[in-house]
């Protein structure tokens, strides 16, 4: 049997789902069940009636598994697989923030380790930032973590003015303006599709701006046959699957020969660390009672919000 049918095989002999994220590698999101954006992953796995769940993304995802389905064991294809966007938003300083300002709603991108979950009143991602932002009183002042870029993005469609923690997914932070300008120059039908963790005067330059669950049925949608895709690159995989007929052009970073706009967390994720995985069932990702306890409530809040809204 080859690695795939390995895996495929191991899945259903232990009843494990396996769940991946669009900037994993095609070959990893071929042999998952589900592909999706963060939010429908988090759905995904609150439904979940499996004994194992396989996260092949980053670490904080497979934390919202365990956190959502605690009685399911949760693995994920190298314990390395973290996010720079979590990274810069450590769990005590962002506590002493929250603490500085009283008075304040706190609203935590699901980007962040279960500890800053924990201090949070509703956990959002970029496919229902905007939605639950607006749900609070426009009066009600609000805090938003950690990333300044999709907060200010936030700000900006909404009119408000939430405190913004300072922190930045690398990734995106490093797509080149200028390419972005030339490449739009060389294909002037094509339309610009940017993720919300991209700054300010990338974003400018969008047709759209949204989740990658968002870009993708966007280019299923649009009768337009090019575009130009400022996110990681492994989202043109399942763009390309399923617009055959259309060409999408990824937006290079400015360091020259760099492969930035891949995320080399994401990368860490092979078929043979899932087939290692599952066989050993290791590593496992577990997190403190404590922290479990306080950081479900504001995920279950962003699922209720979230499916009251039909998102
Ligand atoms: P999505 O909400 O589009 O899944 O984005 C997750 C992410 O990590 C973006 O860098
Ligand atoms: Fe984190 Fe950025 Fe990688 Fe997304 S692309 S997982 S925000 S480091």
């Amino acid at each position: 049997m080859d690695t795939k049918s390995l895996i495929r095989h191991l899945a259903k002999e232990k009843n494990a789902v396996i769940l991946a994220h669009y900037y994993t590698e095609g070959d990893v999101q071929d042999v998952a069940d589900f592909v999706g954006d963060s939010l429908a992953l988090a759905q995904k796995a609150a439904k979940t009636k499996a004994d194992i769940i396989l996260m092949c993304g980053v670490h904080f995802m497979a934390e919202t598994c365990k956190i959502l389905c605690p009685q399911a064991k949760v693995l994920i294809p190298d314990l390395a697989a973290t996010c720079s966007l979590a990274e810069s938003c450590p769990a005590e300083d962002f506590a002493e923030f929250v603490k500085a300002h009283p008075g304040h709603k706190v609203i935590s991108y699901v980007n962040t380790s279960a500890a800053v979950k924990a201090v949070t009143d509703v956990v959002v991602t970029s496919g229902n930032a905007r939605e639950i932002v607006e749900s609070f009183p426009p009066d009600q002042p609000l805090i938003f973590g950690p990333d300044r870029n999709l907060g200010e993005y936030i700000n900006s469609v909404t009119g408000r003015q939430m405190l913004l923690w300072d922190g930045a997914c690398h990734v995106h932070e490093r797509f080149s303006l200028e390419r972005l300008i030339a490449l739009r120059r060389e294909h002037p039908g094509a339309e610009v599709l940017v993720h919300p963790e991209c700054k300010g005067a990338v974003r400018k330059l969008a047709d759209v701006v949204g989740s990658t669950a968002r870009l993708l049925g966007h280019t299923k949608e649009s009768p337009c046959k090019e575009f130009i895709v400022v996110t990681e690159s492994g989202i043109l995989h399942q763009m390309r699957r399923a617009c055959p007929d259309k060409t999408f052009i990824p937006v290079p970073p400015d360091e020259p020969g760099c492969a930035c706009n891949e995320c080399q967390y994401m990368r860490l994720n092979t078929l043979d660390k899932m087939l290692k995985c599952l066989q050993t069932e290791q590593p496992e990702v577990t997190i403190p009672t404590d922290i479990a306890e306080r950081a479900v409530l504001p995920i279950e809040q962003m699922l209720d919000i979230s499916s009251r809204l039909g998102l």
